[in-house]
């Protein structure tokens, strides 16, 4: 196979779910995140990887809260990484809210 058919091949196969059509922006700059930052270790769709499945309610259900799931990010905890340094507060809390949303 070659690389352009391979990375057609893991294109298709990873990408994290669409912010639904009109709307707001801070979605879509999570999707991006997310896509970046998140989807190697809880899986494209948030199903899961080396980090837990997010999607399917999970989220929602393990942080009634969103502010409590902004802290794991925000401070990491366990073999999750500290985001702090890495992302603005902007894209943190995009990124929680494109999780509790769209991948919901
Ligand atoms: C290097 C792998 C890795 C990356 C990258 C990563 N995570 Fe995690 N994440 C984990 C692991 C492992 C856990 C479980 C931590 C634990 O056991 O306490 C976790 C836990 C979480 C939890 C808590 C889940 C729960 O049900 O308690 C959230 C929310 C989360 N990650 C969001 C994110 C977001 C958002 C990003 C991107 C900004 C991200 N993670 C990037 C590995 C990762």
């Amino acid at each position: 196979m070659t690389v352009a058919a391979l990375s057609l091949f893991a294109g298709a196969c990873a990408q994290a779910p669409a912010v639904p059509e009109g709307a707001d922006a801070a979605l879509t700059q999570g999707r991006d995140v997310w896509s970046a930052r998140c989807a190697t270790c809880h899986g494209p769709d948030g199903g899961g990887g080396t980090g837990p499945r997010l999607n399917n309610g999970q989220v929602l259900e393990n942080f009634p809260d969103a502010e409590d799931q902004t802290t794991v990010v925000v401070q990491g905890r366990n073999n999750m990484p500290s985001f702090s340094s890495v992302l603005s507060d902007e894209e943190i809390l995009a990124v929680v809210r494109y999780s509790r949303e769209v991948l919901n």
